[in-house]
């Protein structure tokens, strides 16, 4: 059994969408937050899974910051750490100390978009296509080996909302599937790439087209 910790700063939706998700082999451990209000708490509670919350306001440096919650992500010994929607920077330290264990899933088609307000920068450069990317995180932002994309369509008349609504589908659906590899060991790093085993398309999910196109 797989010892997974989620770490959340808000809504939390992609955490509950790699919960019900159930895969096999995996047990999730603990749901950790930076922020006390952060409303998948709630949720993460409602199932009986351990929640804590390591409140950054509370900590005037980054690294005592990541200190204290690597001492609590610790404390369930997890094989594996996935950042859902967990919107602090990590020290590089901090990074070291769980590279190859430690995922996020990021609004864009990474390497496009690193960074925030990805669904709004999209818009403006005016991209036909855009999307999701879940990937190991290392030391450089939104920069690590992809393990899965998913494309979703740019239409007229998108603005952030919507953009936003239909790329947060796919998020809901690569998510728990890059965990369930990461489960069932068939993700290895190879330099900045990912590899998954057995998987003939490993890369990228196509949202279905749009009906009225
Ligand atoms: C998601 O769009 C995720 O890609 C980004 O922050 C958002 C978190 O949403 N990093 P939720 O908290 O999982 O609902």
């Amino acid at each position: 059994m797989k010892s997974i910790v989620i770490l959340i700063s808000g809504r939390g939706s992609n955490m509950e969408a790699i919960v019900q998700a159930a895969i096999p082999g995996a047990r999730i451990a603990a749901v950790i937050s930076n922020r006390p209000n952060a409303g998948g708490l709630a949720f993460a509670a409602a199932q009986g899974i351990a929640t804590a919350v390591v409140d950054h306001t509370a900590y005037a440096e980054r690294a005592a910051f990541d200190a204290a919650l690597a001492e609590a992500i610790d404390s369930h010994a997890p094989d594996l750490v996935v950042l859902a929607g967990f919107m602090r920077v990590l020290t590089p330290g901090f990074v070291r100390q769980y590279e190859g264990r430690l995922i996020n899933i990021h609004p864009s088609l990474l390497p496009s978009f690193t960074g925030l307000h990805t669904h709004q920068r999209a818009l403006e450069a005016g991209v036909r296509v855009h999307g999701t990317t879940v990937h190991f995180v290392t030391a450089e932002l939104d920069c690590g080996p992809i393990i899965i994309q998913a494309v979703v369509p740019v239409m007229a008349g998108d603005d952030e909302a919507t953009l936003s609504a239909r790329v947060l589908a796919q998020e809901h659906r690569i998510f728990p599937q890059a965990v369930r590899w990461i489960v069932e060991d068939r993700v290895s790093i190879d330099g900045n790439v990912a590899r998954v085993a057995g998987v003939r398309e490993p890369g990228v999910l196509i949202s279905p087209p749009p009906e009225n196109v």
